[in-house]
Parts: structure tokens; sequence; C-alpha cells
């Protein structure tokens, strides 16, 4: 990915943090995904004061660019937390990844200023995956 890239998926996670919903953890949390036909969606985390039904930033992005149509394969996804720890996507971010993913899809993490703190690709974060090609239906767009 060159440089204006990295630095437009920056700003956008980075822009979508700011407004992240999270009263009860405090953590704030951006992510900014870019498809294989460079499209770019961002999402924060959205909390609740049920628990469990808060929902991660990387979700949202996802969300965004089912609801645009388009491609539905992710290039790179980026995601800004909080450091000097990582904020790496959760157990269930990385699955939810990996239905949108290639076998070159990278993931980013990156502090609340920008600086980068994790670079490696999906598969090294969730090996030995279940996916869509696991299941006949997974991958079929027209189906309603
Ligand atoms: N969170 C995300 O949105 N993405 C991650 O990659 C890790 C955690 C959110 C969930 C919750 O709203 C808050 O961060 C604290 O866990």
């Amino acid at each position: 990915m060159d440089n204006k890239t990295l630095s437009d998926l920056t700003q956008k996670a980075l822009a979508a943090r700011s407004n992240a919903y999270a009263p009860y953890s405090r953590f704030h949390v951006g992510a900014a995904l870019i498809t294989e036909e460079g499209q770019v969606f961002a999402g924060c985390n959205v909390e609740n004061a049920a628990y469990p039904e808060g929902v991660c930033a990387e979700a949202g992005a996802i969300s965004a660019m089912i609801a645009a149509g388009g491609s539905r394969k992710i290039a790179t996804i980026l995601v800004a937390g909080k450091g000097p720890a990582p904020c790496l996507p959760c157990g269930g971010c990385r699955q939810k990844i990996r239905e949108f993913a290639t076998q070159r899809t990278c993931v980013l993490v990156v502090d609340e200023d920008g600086q980068q703190l994790f670079k490696d690709n999906l598969h090294a974060l969730l090996p030995a995956s279940f996916g869509p090609e696991n299941l006949e239906t997974g991958t079929d767009k027209t189906s309603s």
C-alpha cells in the first residue's frame, strides 16, 4: 500500500474513533478498511447499556462495506485504538474479517496518534480458519 492510501486509512479510522460511543469502557476504537476495488469504509465501536450488545469498530466498517455494495474483498483493515499496546481485533472480529478476506488481507493497528503498532496478514491472526468456502452458500452474492 502506498503512503497516501495508508495516510487516508489512518485519518479515516482516527476520525471514526473520535465519534466512538464508548461510555462504559471509555476505550475508543476506530477502524477503516479498503476493498480490493479501492473503496474505503470506516466504523467505530458502539457500546450499549446492555453490555453484550455493544459492537466493535471493525464490525461497523464491515457493515458499511456491505451496505454500499461493490467489492466485498478486504485488502487492508486498519484499527485505531489507544496505545501503547496494539488494539488487535478481538476473536469475533477476526472471524468477521475472515468472511471477506483473501490470502493477502492485511491488518494494521495504530495508536491514537496514528503511529503504527502492528502489521501482519489476517492469516497470522486467525490460522486454520473456517470460512465461506466451507459452506456452499457462503459466497453467493445473489441469494436473498
Ligand atoms: N473494541 C473494538 O471496537 N475493536 C477492537 O479491536 C477491540 C475492542 C471495543 C469493544 C469495546 O467497545 C471496547 O473496545 C473495549 O473492549
